[in-house]
């Protein structure tokens, strides 16, 4: 099974994060962080506990929370065997921290590795409207390798619903690391 890693953080959107880890848990062993603050806004937008929810992750998602810098993961040699790092959502903590070098926690350090691994880091912001600061910590990632985007459904698929709209998003995240999903409907595509 290819492996990736998943981030969850404290930005608005928990559910992104959840409709990732479903599509990718499918067919990937999925090393999957979540920080505090995810697990607030967890509570927040999902009433969700966090016990049940680390209680409910099948077999082949190894949950590592953020403090846990020492997890195989956040080092090099062990991250390139990974397909990349997804961060979803993100907040603009987290992305400050990663576009600054700051490695204060496991999602910080993971991200910090695999740009400079070389691999594939997939930032999913949610925040509106941005500072020039958002927008600095923005182009040092892109400049650095990384990929950030701001969660922003589209609207020609004719959403019915906030899964839908969330699906989108979700499915965009997965077209970049080349992994199939019947999550939204592409343009033009009548055989959906
Ligand atoms: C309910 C709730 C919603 C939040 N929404 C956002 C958001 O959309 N974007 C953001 O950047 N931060 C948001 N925050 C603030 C972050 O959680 C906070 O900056 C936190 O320190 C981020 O830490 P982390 O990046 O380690 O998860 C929200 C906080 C709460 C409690």
């Amino acid at each position: 099974m290819e492996k990736i890693v998943l981030c969850i953080t404290g930005a608005s959107g928990f559910i992104y994060g959840e409709r990732l880890l479903e599509e990718l848990s499918k067919n990937h062993l999925v090393y999957l962080i979540i920080s505090e603050s995810a697990f607030k806004v967890m509570e927040e937008e999902r009433d969700l506990g966090r016990r049940d929810f680390i209680k409910s992750l099948p077999d082949n998602v190894s949950f590592f929370s953020q403090d846990e810098i020492d997890a195989p993961i956040s080092s090099g040699s062990r991250l390139i065997e990974t397909k990349g790092v997804i961060v979803a959502p993100c907040s603009t903590g987290t992305l400050g921290a990663v576009a600054n070098g700051i490695s204060s926690n496991l999602i910080h350090r993971v991200c910090d590795v695999a740009l400079k691994e070389r691999k594939k880091v997939y930032m999913l912001l949610r925040e509106m409207p941005l500072s020039l600061i958002h927008i600095k910590n923005m182009e040092k990632v892109t400049l650095s390798g990384g990929t950030v985007a701001v969660a922003s459904p589209g609207f020609y698929t004719k959403p019915k619903s906030v899964e839908d709209m969330v699906n989108f998003v979700a499915g965009k995240v997965l077209d970049f690391f080349d992994i199939k999903h019947n999550l939204y409907r592409r343009w033009r595509d009548e055989d959906f």
